[in-house]
C-alpha cells in the first residue's frame, strides 16, 4: 500500500500545480481511494516516533491526516489542496459559435446579392402560402432562385415558390421573397428569420408579411384579408435564442408594437378606398405542421387570437431586434370554429387563400408609395 500512496501522491503533486477543475476532482478522487485503503489496512491513528519532531511529522503526512512513511528519506512533498478563487469558465459558449455563424452567412449573402443587384432596397416582401402572385406588383431586375443565395434554403411546402426577386414597385426599391421555409420544416429558428436579417442588412426600411391563416373570430369568412395588429407566440421558441447580442440588434427586444402602427392606419384607410375591409386582428403563431384540433381551436379564440398560423412570428420577432417596421397580412383560408367543424385540406386552404391575390396586389400598389417612405421617417424612434 505504501507504494500504491507514493504514486498517488506523485500524482498528487503534479496535478495540484494545475488545478484545472478536472485535475482538482482527480486529485480529490485519488486522495479519497488512499484514505479508504489507510482505513481498512492500518491503525487509524499516524503513528510518529515519539522523538520526531511535529513540524517535521507533519511533512510526512498526506491531506486528510494519513501519513506515508518512508524508507529512508523521502523527497516527496504533498501539496494540501488550496483554496481558490472563482473558477474560469473555459468551455465556449454555443451561443458565441452560433452569433459568428450567423454573421458570416449574413455577410456573405449581402455581398453575393449586393454584387448581382447593386441597388440598396427600401422595401422588403415575403409572401407566404399560395400568395406568390403578389409579386407581380414588382418591374423585376434580377431573379434568383434561394438555392442560390448563400443562408437561404430552398422551402418545401406546396405554395411557396422559393425565389427573391428585385426590382421597383412604383419607384421604391423592392426584395420580393417568393415563399418562405417553416419550423415545421425541420430548420432552426434562426434559419427561419434569416431572410428577415438580410432583407434589413441589405438596407430595407419596411417589410410586409403575407400569410395563409386560419380563421378563429367568427365574424371573418374564408377568403378574407386581414391586417394583423398583435400576436401570441405558441411556437415554443424565438429566433433570438442563443442571438440575444448587440452584433446582432437590440438584446431583450421590446414588443409592446410588434406590427408599425401608423402603417397599419395608412393600409386600412387604403383598403377602405378599394372596397376592401381590411379588420385588425391578433394572430396565434402555432409550431404546425398539423392543424389544430378543436379543443385547441377553442383555446385559441380564448385566449384573444383571431386568426391562427404557422409563420409570421419568427420573422416578425426577428424585425423587432433589428428595428424593421413590419406591416402583416393575413388571409383567412379556413374558419376554425370548433363546433362546427368540418374536415380540412392544404389544398383548400391553398385554394381560398388564392382568391385575395388581386386585392392583396392592388393595396401594395396603393401602399408602396413615397409618402410610405416620409411616414417612415416621421415615425422614427
Ligand atoms: N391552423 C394553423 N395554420 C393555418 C391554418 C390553421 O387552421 N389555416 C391556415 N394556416
Amino acid at each position: 500500500m505504501r507504494e500504491h500512496a507514493v504514486v498517488f501522491a506523485v500524482i498528487a503533486h503534479f496535478i495540484n500545480r494545475r488545478l484545472t477543475p478536472a485535475a482538482r476532482r482527480l486529485q480529490e478522487y485519488f486522495l479519497a481511494l488512499v484514505r479508504k485503503h489507510h482505513r481498512k489496512t492500518q491503525d487509524p491513528r499516524p503513528k510518529t516516533s515519539g522523538a520526531e519532531a511535529p513540524a517535521q511529522a507533519a511533512s510526512r503526512r498526506l491531506p486528510g491526516g494519513l501519513s506515508i512513511k518512508p524508507r529512508r528519506r523521502t523527497l516527496l512533498k504533498v501539496y494540501p489542496l488550496k483554496a481558490k478563487g472563482p473558477e474560469t469558465v473555459t468551455t465556449p459558449c454555443p451561443s458565441d459559435r452560433l452569433r459568428h455563424q450567423v454573421l458570416e452567412e449574413l455577410a456573405r449573402a449581402a455581398r453575393w446579392l449586393q454584387h448581382r443587384w447593386p441597388q440598396r432596397p427600401q422595401v422588403g416582401m415575403i409572401l407566404g402560402s399560395g400568395l406568390g402572385q403578389i409579386a407581380c406588383c414588382i418591374k423585376p431586375q434580377a431573379q434568383f432562385d434561394f438555392s442560390e443565395v448563400p443562408g437561404l434554403v430552398p422551402p418545401t411546402a406546396q405554395g411557396h415558390r422559393g425565389r427573391l426577386v428585385c426590382g421597383q414597385v412604383n419607384c421604391l426599391s423592392t426584395i420580393i421573397m417568393q415563399g418562405r421555409v417553416h419550423l415545421y420544416e425541420g430548420h432552426p429558428v434562426h434559419r427561419v428569420a434569416f431572410p428577415v436579417w438580410l432583407l434589413r442588412r441589405l438596407g430595407c426600411r419596411l417589410l410586409l408579411i403575407f400569410s395563409a391563416a386560419g380563421g378563429l373570430n367568427p365574424q371573418l369568412h374564408e377568403g378574407e384579408v386581414v391586417v394583423l395588429v398583435d400576436h401570441i407566440n405558441l411556437m415554443g421558441t424565438s429566433p433570438l435564442v442563443g442571438l440575444n447580442h448587440s452584433e446582432l440588434g437590440r438584446v431583450f427586444p421590446d414588443m409592446s408594437r410588434p406590427y408599425w402602427p401608423p402603417g397599419v392606419a395608412l393600409a386600412q384607410r387604403l383598403a377602405r378606398q378599394l372596397d376592401l375591409p381590411l379588420p385588425a386582428a391578433v394572430y396565434a403563431g402555432m409550431r404546425g405542421p398539423n392543424l389544430e384540433t378543436r379543443a385547441e381551436y377553442r383555446f385559441l379564440r380564448r385566449i384573444g387570437a383571431d386568426v391562427v398560423g404557422m409563420s409570421t412570428v419568427p420573422e416578425v420577432i426577428a424585425a423587432a431586434q433589428v428595428g424593421l417596421p413590419v406591416l402583416a397580412f393575413a388571409v383567412v383560408g379556413n374558419m376554425c370554429l370548433p363546433d362546427a367543424l368540418g374536415r380540412m385540406t392544404h389544398e383548400h386552404i391553398l385554394q381560398a387563400t388564392q382568391q385575395a391575390t388581386d386585392r392583396l396586389t392592388e393595396l401594395v400598389r396603393r401602399l408602396l408609395t413615397p409618402q410610405l417612405l416620409e411616414l417612415l421617417e416621421e415615425d422614427r424612434p
